[in-house]
C-alpha cells in the first residue's frame, strides 16, 4: 500500500493587509457582520506586482528550504487567477526556483480545487517512483469586486506542498470520494479579472456538495465522525467552514464535538486574517491547525475540498511521527504579522490598478515590490518576472 503523502509546506502571503473593520466602516456595514457574521477579520491585499506566479514561487520557495531540488520531478500549480490562457503558470515558478528543464510543469483549474487535483496526480506519481519529489502548489488571488457583497471574502496567497512516497508530516490515504455538478455558483469569464459569484447560492452548493460526498464516504468506507481527530474545509471564509462542520456535530457526542469545534478554530487561525485565497484555502487551514500544535502523531484528519462550479472530494489524512519538526509556524505567523495595514483608499488604488487587458505595455509600481519574487511589469504582451535583489 502507497505511502506518499506531504513532506513539507510551505506558505506566502502578500506583504500588505485590509482590517475588515475598516472595509465595514468604508461601505457602512455593522463591522460585526465581517468579523462574526462571516467570521473574517482581515484580508491581504495585492499589489499587481504579486500574482499566481509570485506568490506560488514564494510558496514553493518556503517549502523547499534546505531540499535538494534534483529530486524535484513536478511542479503542478492549481488556479483559478492564472495569468496566460495558454502558458501554464508553473513554467514561470520553475524559471523563479532555478529548477532544471527536465522538471514537468503543468497548470490546473477547476476553482479552489486546483491543488487537490494536483495532490492527487502528486500521490499517484510519487507512489511509482520511491526518492522522487513533486510539488503540488494553489496560489490564486481572490477578486470580486469594489462594493460587491464578495469583497468582504478576498485575499491573496499560496501554500505549496512537497510530496514523497516517504512523508515527514502527512500520509494521504487512498480513500478520496468525490463528485461533479455543474452548477452555476460562481465563475469569471475570460474577459473579466474578477469572479462572479451568487452568494447564497455557492454556500447552499458547497453544503449540498459536503452532505452528499460525507453520507457516501461514510457509507463506502465504514468510518463516522468518531474515526477522525478534526475535520478540515475549504474556508472561503471561516463561517463556511463552520456550516459545514455543523452537519458534523450533530453526529459526534459532546466531548468530541468540543474537540471538533476548538481544532476548526485553530485551523481557520490563518485564514481569517489572509482570506480566501482559492485553490490554497484548503491547505492554509491544514497548516493553520498542524501550526497550533493541537494534534498528536497518528491523528486521523477528514479533508473536504470545493471547488465552484463545481467540484468536490473527501479525504482523509494521518500524521506522521514527528511531523512537528517539520513545521515552521514562527515563520508563517512572521509573514501574516509583518503585513502593513493599507487603508481603503490605497486598498481601493490597487485593486484598480490591474494590468490592462490589451496589449499596451504596462510597469507595476516599484513602490509595492516585496518577497522574493515580483511581476515588474508587462513588455510586448509578455510578463517581466524577476527574483529579488
Ligand atoms: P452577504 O449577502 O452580504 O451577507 O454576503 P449575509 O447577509 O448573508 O450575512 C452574512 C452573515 O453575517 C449571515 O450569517 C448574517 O446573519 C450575519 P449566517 O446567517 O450566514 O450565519 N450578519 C451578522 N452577524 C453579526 N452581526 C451583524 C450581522 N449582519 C449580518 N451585524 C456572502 C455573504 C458570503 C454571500 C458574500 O460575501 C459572497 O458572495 N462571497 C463570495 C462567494 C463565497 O465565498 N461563497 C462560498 C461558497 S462557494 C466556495 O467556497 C468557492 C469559492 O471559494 C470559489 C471557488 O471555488 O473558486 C468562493
Amino acid at each position: 500500500m502507497s505511502e506518499a503523502g506531504i513532506d513539507r509546506i510551505g506558505f506566502a502571503t502578500t506583504s500588505l493587509f485590509l482590517d475588515m473593520r475598516d472595509l465595514a466602516e468604508s461601505r457602512g456595514v455593522d463591522p460585526e457582520k465581517y468579523t462574526v457574521g462571516i467570521g473574517q477579520l482581515e484580508q491581504s491585499v495585492a499589489p499587481s506586482s504579486q500574482d499566481c506566479v509570485t506568490l506560488a514561487a514564494a510558496a514553493a520557495k518556503d517549502a523547499l528550504e534546505g531540499e535538494d531540488l534534483e529530486k524535484i520531478d513536478m511542479v503542478l500549480l492549481g488556479t483559478e487567477s492564472g495569468v496566460d490562457a495558454s502558458r501554464a503558470a508553473a513554467v514561470y515558478v520553475k524559471q523563479l526556483l532555478g529548477l532544471p528543464d527536465r522538471v514537468r510543469c503543468l497548470e490546473l483549474k477547476q476553482a479552489c480545487f486546483g491543488e487537490t487535483a494536483a495532490l492527487a496526480w502528486a500521490m499517484d506519481y510519487v507512489s511509482r517512483r520511491p526518492g522522487r519529489k513533486v510539488l503540488a502548489i494553489g496560489s490564486d488571488v481572490a477578486r470580486y469586486g469594489l462594493n460587491t457583497p464578495g469583497e468582504a471574502t478576498q485575499g491573496a496567497g499560496a501554500v505549496a506542498l512537497l510530496c514523497s512516497s516517504d512523508p515527514k508530516i502527512l500520509k494521504i490515504e487512498d480513500d478520496s470520494r468525490f463528485l461533479t455538478v455543474l452548477a452555476s455558483d460562481f465563475w469569471r469569464p475570460t474577459y473579466s479579472n474578477c469572479a462572479i459569484a451568487r452568494g447564497h447560492y455557492s454556500t447552499e452548493v458547497y453544503l449540498e456538495c459536503f452532505s452528499r460526498l460525507w453520507k457516501q464516504y461514510k457509507d463506502e468506507t465504514g468510518r463516522s465522525a468518531s474515526d477522525f481527530d478534526a475535520f478540515l474545509f475549504h474556508l472561503p471564509f471561516s463561517k463556511m467552514g463552520l456550516k459545514a462542520l455543523r452537519e458534523v456535530l450533530k453526529e459526534a457526542d459532546p466531548e468530541r464535538a468540543k474537540v471538533f469545534q476548538d481544532r476548526f478554530e485553530a485551523s481557520s487561525a490563518y485564514g481569517r486574517r489572509v482570506g480566501n485565497i482559492y485553490s490554497g484555502s484548503l491547505y492554509l487551514s491544514l497548516l493553520s491547525l498542524l501550526e497550533s500544535s493541537l494534534l498528536e502523531e497518528g491523528s486521523r484528519i477528514a479533508l473536504f475540498s470545493y471547488g465552484s462550479g463545481a467540484e468536490a472530494e473527501i479525504f482523509s489524512a494521518t500524521l506522521r511521527e514527528g511531523y512537528s519538526s517539520m513545521l515552521s509556524p514562527l515563520r508563517h505567523l512572521a509573514a501574516i504579522n509583518g503585513r502593513r495595514k493599507v487603508e481603503v483608499a490605497e486598498y481601493e488604488h490597487l485593486f484598480s490598478d490591474f494590468p490592462p487587458a490589451n496589449p499596451q505595455d504596462y510597469s507595476c509600481d516599484e513602490r509595492y515590490f516585496a518577497g522574493p519574487f515580483r511581476l515588474t511589469g508587462i513588455r510586448e504582451c509578455q510578463r517581466q518576472y524577476e527574483a529579488e535583489g
